[in-house]
C-alpha cells in the first residue's frame, strides 16, 4: 500500500459541484464531476488520514473509510466545513457555485405573460478563503484549486494571494481540454515558493503525487 505519510492526522475536502436553487424544481449548477475532489480523498485515505469529505451532489460511490458529510449548496458546504474543524490539512476541491439567486421561490415560477424571469443574483460564501483567513483554528495547511480557461499561471498566483492560501492547484479546463468530467488532469502546483507544472495524467495517479507533494508541506512560518 501507499506509504502511511499522513498517519493520525485529519484532512477535510470539499468535492463536486454546488446547486443552488431557483425554485423548487430548478438550480444552478456547473460542470463539475468531483473525480479529482474523491481520488483525494481516496488518496488520503490510503496515506494514513482521517478523512471528511464534503460532497456536493455528484455521480460517484461513497469511498470507503471516508467519513462522506453530502451537501447540496454553497451555504451548506461552508457550514459543513466549519463543523469539521479543525484539521490538519485543508484541500477545497469543491467548484462551489459563485452566486445563488437572492430569493429561492417556494414555488414553481410559471411561464407566463411577464415573459422570462429575471433571476436576481447574490455572490456566496467563499469557504476557501474564510478557512484560510481564520485567526481561530486556521489548519495548518490550506490548498486551493483553480479551474481556469486562459493566462492559467497568474491567475492561479493572484488567487493565491486573495484567498490566503498555501498552495493553488491550477488546471486549464478550456475548450478541448477535456479535464471538466474526463478522467485525466494536467495541473500546476503554484506556492509562495514557485510553480510546478506536472504532465497531464490520471486523476488517481494526480491524487496521489498530491497527497505526497501536500504530507511534506511545512506549516506557514515553521521553519523545519
Ligand atoms: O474563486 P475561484 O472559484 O476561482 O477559486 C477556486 C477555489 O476556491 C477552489 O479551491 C474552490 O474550491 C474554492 N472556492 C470556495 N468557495 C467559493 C468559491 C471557490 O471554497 N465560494
Amino acid at each position: 500500500g501507499a506509504a502511511q505519510t499522513l498517519a493520525g492526522r485529519r484532512v477535510v475536502i470539499t468535492a463536486g459541484p454546488t446547486h443552488e436553487p431557483i425554485d423548487p424544481v430548478r438550480y444552478i449548477a456547473n460542470r463539475s464531476s468531483g473525480k479529482q475532489g474523491y481520488a483525494l480523498a481516496e488518496a488520503a485515505r490510503d496515506a494514513g488520514a482521517d478523512v471528511v469529505l464534503i460532497s456536493g451532489p455528484v455521480n460517484l460511490a461513497p469511498p470507503p473509510g471516508i467519513r462522506l458529510v453530502c451537501v447540496e449548496t454553497a451555504r451548506e458546504m461552508a457550514e459543513a466545513v466549519e463543523t469539521a474543524l479543525p484539521c490538519d490539512i485543508f484541500i477545497a476541491a469543491a467548484a462551489v457555485a459563485d452566486w445563488r439567486t437572492r430569493t429561492d421561490a417556494a414555488q414553481k415560477i410559471k411561464k407566463g405573460g411577464d415573459g422570462p424571469p429575471v433571476l436576481t443574483m447574490v455572490e456566496n460564501p467563499d469557504i476557501l478563503a474564510s478557512v484560510a483567513r481564520r485567526v481561530a483554528n486556521r489548519p495548518p495547511v490550506v490548498v486551493g484549486f483553480a479551474a481556469e480557461t486562459e493566462t492559467v499561471i497568474a491567475h492561479a498566483r493572484a488567487k493565491l494571494a486573495k484567498k490566503g492560501c498555501d498552495l493553488i492547484v491550477a488546471n486549464d479546463v478550456g475548450e478541448g481540454s477535456e479535464v471538466m468530467g474526463g478522467s485525466d488532469n494536467a495541473v500546476v502546483l503554484v506556492s509562495p515558493e514557485g510553480e510546478q507544472a506536472w504532465p497531464r495524467l490520471p486523476k488517481d495517479e494526480v491524487a496521489r503525487r498530491l497527497i505526497a507533494h501536500i504530507a511534506q508541506m511545512r506549516p506557514v512560518g515553521e521553519s523545519h
